[in-house]
């Protein structure tokens, strides 16, 4: 990793955008680019006004476009009235979208199924009608625990339909993370499958919502509805549960959508942050909406003719905004995929590209690094194997790309001629920030470049000052923009505190470190600069997982997460623990890591599970009792110390801890 730090550093490759793409693109060449940055700088409340008038459907017009009386709470359109489902479905009715396929779904299984934009409509107007006939209406706030399915779309979508906020909980998510979201949100209502099916196996899901909701103070949960995604029966709970097809029985297929306020909250979705509890991220319905059909526009280009893929969950944003929002917004035929990339082998998203002739494929480097790792030890699932003459752009989202990975992902998967946006954006973002745009950016691999047209992004000091460029610093955003988040679902003040500290007087705090080129004024995100880890392209908090070893109260005294570079991860989580009993060695330290991984999976989800765990009979502390991090990440990316060890209370531990189980 270090080596593709470096490389970064010295990256002068360039690649302008295939002139035939900029011919054909919206946002045609630099000058595309720049007429619209400098709209935006003009008059920015115009420039949105416009493209909000012209990207969204209203039910009634808003007059205002920004009110600022009460920053950081920033309120776009605010009198207008609209419907994200409507903005998504009903639109393309009577006209030639509405027979094309929204949905080309492929089960883990390899089975496709196919819907069109007027037979998804239908069938959200129906699970519409189904969700209002258990009572549940605008403002009520439903939990949704789907696999990648046709139904989990049409859920977050029926509750987009009559008004009510979703809150989807990534299927690999635990029972206890379950039950902390349900009672946070205060749900009505969960949404969930039997089972799932991922890599040829049964994943159960509604035996975790059981387990979740046991775990008490989900009183406010009325009702839970089941989709038999697996002829395996599950326990149901007389009064609570019902079948998808108990409550679809008998329900109309058109429900009139609800009009809601352009703040009314679309969803909240939560994610890792610098303390042990999750934040509630609370999107609005009118500059999310814009956005996501925006960005489908101008970072991917979408023609009528493309079939678009993206590979992310529905549990995580970019399954938000670019598979159950934007691509049916946009009008755009998408593919849905259940499976993993890895199963039956690791040719899966080629063989899917081929079969499904997708012309714009979205993804995470975490995902092409393992693909090329595959690759190179099994040439039969190079993607040479397969006809990827289909794809026109490809798209890179999550966590930094390396030149390496990015060279690969250029020259094998999009055959020298496709662009690829290196999308740089946040769950808080509700979509694209920084990134190229197909047929203007002139390319550098490991780099996102340029902020889109509107988004006002600088890289300060830690006074938020400018930092010239070359030099590193704090990412921020200067001005507010339509689909940033409103507020922390519960927490107003945390927001505050998180994304706008007082010393940035007013700018949003993105949480990552940045530099511009020295040339091209380029981006390039060097990390994060909290205690936030991207493992796999998934945020995770330090102090989330430190909560949950510290909370196996018969075994562990203490316990410090660090993350460490991983050539195939991005990043991995690195453990030191202090147990209540006699540091262990050999294998029974072997064995309690497993105890301690396994526990982890249990409290928050496998994907938290820490990949080096180490054992000692203290941490590195100062005199005052702070434990020493910097010191902890340099023994965990097996670092030689060279930091001043002076204010060190315990020095012998370092070499202790510097041991391998
Ligand atoms: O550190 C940045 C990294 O992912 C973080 C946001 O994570 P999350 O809210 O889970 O959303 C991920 C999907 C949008 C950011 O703070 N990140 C995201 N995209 C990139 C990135 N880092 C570098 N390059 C990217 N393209």
């Amino acid at each position: 990793m270090s080596s593709n730090i470096e490389s970064v550093l010295v990256e002068n490759r360039v690649f302008p955008p295939p002139e035939a793409v900029v011919k054909a693109a919206r946002i045609s060449g630099m000058a595309g680019y720049e007429a619209l940055c400098r709209e935006a700088e003009q008059d920015f409340e115009g420039f949105w006004a416009r493209l909000a008038r012209e990207n969204v459907v209203w039910n009634k017009p808003f007059s205002r476009v920004l009110d600022e009386s009460n920053a950081p709470f920033y309120k776009w359109f605010d009198d207008g009235e609209l419907n994200a489902s409507a903005n998504c479905l009903d639109k393309h009715m009577g006209t030639p979208t509405e027979n094309k396929a929204a949905i080309v779904f492929e089960a883990d299984d390899g089975k496709v199924t196919t819907v069109t934009f007027k037979e998804l409509l239908a069938r959200v107007s129906q699970f519409a009608n189904a969700l209002k006939a258990q009572g549940i209406k605008k403002g009520d706030r439903v939990i949704v625990y789907m696999p990648m399915t046709i139904e989990g779309v049409i859920a977050m979508q029926a509750c987009a339909r009559i008004g009510a906020t979703h809150s989807v909980v990534f299927g690999g998510f635990s029972a206890k993370a379950l039950n902390e979201r349900i009672i946070d949100a205060g749900a009505v209502a969960v949404i969930t499958a039997n089972f799932q099916m991922r890599g040829g196996k049964e994943l159960p899901l509604k035996s975790i919502v059981d387990e979740g909701i046991a775990m008490g103070g989900c009183e406010c949960i009325k009702s839970v509805l089941v989709f038999q995604r697996t002829a395996t029966p599950c326990n149901m709970v007389a009064g609570r549960d019902k079948t998808f097809d108990e409550v679809l029985q008998g329900q109309s297929t058109t429900c009139a959508p609800e009009p809601v306020g352009a703040e009314h909250p679309l969803f909240i979705l939560y994610t890792s942050g610098s303390t042990g509890k999750p934040k509630g991220v609370q999107h609005a319905t009118g500059g999310y909406l814009l956005w996501a059909n925006l960005t489908m526009q101008w970072t991917f280009d979408v023609k009528p003719s493309d079939v678009f893929w993206c590979t992310a969950d529905i549990g995580w944003i970019t399954g938000h905004t670019y598979v159950a929002y934007g691509p049916l917004a946009a009008g755009v035929t998408q593919v849905v995929f259940e499976g993993i990339p890895t199963y039956p082998n690791a040719g899966r998203f080629w063989q899917m590209i081929e079969k499904h002739k997708v012309t714009i494929f979205y993804t995470a480097p975490t995902a092409i690094r393992s693909l090329i790792k595959a690759a190179d030890s099994d040439e039969k699932v190079h993607p040479k194997n397969w006809d990827l003459s289909s794809l026109r752009i490809l798209g890179s989202v999550g966590e930094p790309i390396n030149p390496e990975a990015w060279m690969w992902y250029h020259r094998h998967v999009g055959g020298e001629r496709c662009p690829i946006v290196d999308t740089f954006w946040q769950t808080e973002t509700g979509g694209h920030m920084i990134t190229p745009l197909p047929g203007a950016t002139p390319l550098v691999p490991g780099s996102c470049t340029l902020p889109l047209p509107g988004i006002m992004a600088a890289i300060v000091d830690e006074a938020g000052h400018d930092v010239p460029n070359g030099a590193g610093g704090i990412l921020v955003v200067k001005r507010p923009w339509p689909s940033m988040i409103r507020t922390i679902w519960n927490d107003p003040e945390r927001f505050k505190k998180s994304y706008f500290p007082e010393e940035l007087k007013g700018l949003y705090l993105a949480g990552d470190g940045a530099v511009r080129s020295a040339d091209r004024g380029y981006f390039r995100i060097t990390g994060r600069i909290d205690d936030v880890l991207n493992v796999s392209g998934h945020r995770m908090g330090t102090m989330e997982i430190e909560s949950a070893l510290v909370a196996k109260t018969d075994l562990v005294a203490e316990a410090a997460v660090v993350g460490r570079p991983d050539d195939l991860t991005g990043e991995a989580i690195c453990a030191f623990v202090v147990l209540k009993r006699p540091r262990p060695t050999g294998e029974e330290a072997k064995q309690i890591a497993n105890e301690l991984r396994n526990w982890v999976a249990k409290e928050i989800g496998p994907i938290a599970k820490p990949k080096d765990i180490r054992f000692g009979d203290n941490l590195p502390k100062t005199r005052s009792g702070k434990i020493m991090r910097r010191l902890l990440r340099s023994i965990a990316k097996g670092e030689a110390i060279t930091q001043d060890t002076s204010t060190l209370e315990n020095p012998a531990i370092l070499e202790q801890l510097a041991q391998t189980n």
